[in-house]
């Protein structure tokens, strides 16, 4: 199907589908390629979404390079092993026979130029290049500067992975050694969390619905917690992980980008520059985080792992209380929290709302509900969904309240067929030249420096048990309120 040519049969508009392309993934032999990438570029060409004439061509140096059928038959590995589709019929050929491969050293990166060259030929005309650099951020500047030497950059775009530096001096050294090769518009920092559709579906909720807007601030809303537990351990990550620690690793990048979407105000029109200025007016109204505002924790058992420190300090958990100092929210605390090796794997937002002034209920009917008020929760793991927390009557002759939901689930109400993963979105929107889902310069900048104050003086880690939700530390941090996960009123039962 070619969904470009056709309104598809339920009338909605067809998907724009790029031009056509060279993309070039640095790391393609790489973890992330493996897993995410080669997948899902896969899965868009099987969805029509590529565009009608494209070469993908790996790279690294020329100490792990591959030839292109090598190349071929990793790709098609890493399709088999982590793809959605299986690597089979014409349109995994087709796909196959678009991938080749070019080393590339700083000193010696002719294998590459010629492989892209040999890509534009066969694809013809005058093909936009889009540069992936999936590979350790030590590796960016180097790759950036090669782009640059090469004139490989000229006219091109460029995906840049997380994490985007370690902190404000080395994010602005990477802006500034970007910024000399790519000027900002050709620049697209990724980060998958904001390709999930139940994020962006965060902005259909809030300005699509006259039900929610309105609720949207101080006024009714009390805390917003976003909470992202990982099952996962760091799986041998030891290396990245020692160097990083979960505050870069996750909130930086995913529950920051979060919270900006979330906190924003309603932008004049949905297109990058307009969101990309509310999501940076949200960070610029953050307070600088305060050390007594934030729990670090680390795994019992995390000092053993294969190449970790036995003295490590490096922190697999965090959970902050953040203030986002403008009219629409002074005064409500955003709680944060993420980890690994945690009871379960979640990904959800809860909007908390203000209990009702007028109390008219007697108490004991409330506090056998619970007493909890109602609660918007978005859950955006794949496939997401919504649900309202209300507090309804129970049958009977007694007015007792009891808590109900109302749930909106993506795989229930509409068919996955057309649904992109987060990193497939992502790549698709950069080959289309959309910004909006990506992290501006100045947002990252600002990010770092609220973080400052925490990077500076980090609170000692504190031991959990792998398996549980994390230090106990964490109640006081929010308290009078409380963590919505676990699911403690779905285990206790109505
Ligand atoms: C990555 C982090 O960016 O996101 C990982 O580096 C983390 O440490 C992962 O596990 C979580 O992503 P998802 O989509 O699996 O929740």
């Amino acid at each position: 199907m070619d969904r470009s040519d056709a309104p598809s049969a339920t009338g909605t508009p067809p998907a724009a589908r790029p031009d056509d392309h060279v993309v070039v993934l640095f790391g393609a032999t790489g973890d992330l390629a493996r897993r995410k990438l080669l997948p899902g570029l896969f899965h868009l060409a099987k969805a029509g979404l590529m565009p009608r004439r494209f070469r993908i061509v790996g790279t690294t140096p020329a100490s792990a390079a591959l030839g292109d059928d090598e190349f071929r038959a990793h790709a098609r590995q890493a399709v088999a092993e982590f793809g959605r589709t299986p690597p089979e019929g014409p349109a995994w050929q087709e796909f196959e026979a678009a991938l080749s491969f070019g080393a590339a050293d700083p000193d010696a990166p002719e294998p590459l130029v010629a492989a892209v060259r040999a890509a534009e030929q066969a694809v013809g005309g005058t093909p936009r290049r889009l540069f992936h650099l999936a590979v350790p951020p030590v590796a960016f500047t180097s790759v950036i500067d090669l782009l640059g030497a090469t004139g490989l950059a000229r006219d091109a775009r460029v995906i840049v992975e997380k994490p985007f530096g370690t902190d404000l001096a080395s994010a602005r050294a990477l802006n500034a050694t970007i910024h000399a090769v790519f000027d900002e518009s050709r620049v697209f920092r990724i980060d998958h969390f904001l390709g999930k559709e139940a994020v962006d579906n965060i902005l259909a909720l809030r300005f699509a619905n006259g039900l929610f807007e309105p609720v949207w601030n101080r006024e009714h809303i009390s805390h917003v917690q976003i909470d992202v537990p990982e099952k996962i351990d760091i799986q041998g990550r030891a290396q990245f992980f020692e160097g990083t620690g979960t505050f870069r690793d996750m909130v930086v990048t995913h529950l920051f980008q979060l919270l900006g979407f979330v906190a924003m105000e309603p932008p004049v029109a949905l297109e990058a520059r307009a969101l990309r200025d509310e999501q940076v007016k949200v960070f610029r109204s953050m307070r600088p985080l305060d050390p007594a505002d934030a729990v670090r924790g680390q795994y019992a058992g995390y000092r053993d792992e294969p190449g970790v420190d036995p003295a490590s300090d490096t922190e697999t958990f965090v959970a902050l209380r953040v203030a986002v100092d403008n009219w629409r929210w002074a005064g409500v605390p955003f709680h944060l929290r993420t980890g690994k090796a945690l009871a379960e794997g979640r990904h959800q937002v809860t909007i908390g709302l203000r209990e009702p002034v007028l109390r008219m209920f007697p108490l004991d009917a409330r506090t056998a509900a619970g007493g909890r008020g109602n609660a918007l929760v978005i859950d955006f793991a794949d496939p997401g969904s919504l649900t309202t927390r209300l507090l309804v009557k129970e049958p009977g002759a007694d007015m007792r309240l009891a808590e109900a939901e109302m749930v909106f689930g993506y795989d229930t109400s509409f068919t996955s067929e057309h649904s992109l993963e987060g990193y497939e979105h992502l790549i698709l929107e950069a080959m289309l030249g959309n910004q909006s889902l990506f992290t501006r310069s100045d947002g990252i900048e600002r990010l770092w420096e609220l973080s400052a104050p925490l990077l500076d003086a980090p609170p000692p880690v504190r031991p959990y048990a792998p398996g549980s939700w994390g230090p106990d530390a964490i109640d006081a941090l929010v308290a009078p309120h409380r963590w919505y996960l676990p699911d403690r009123h779905r285990d206790e039962g109505p």
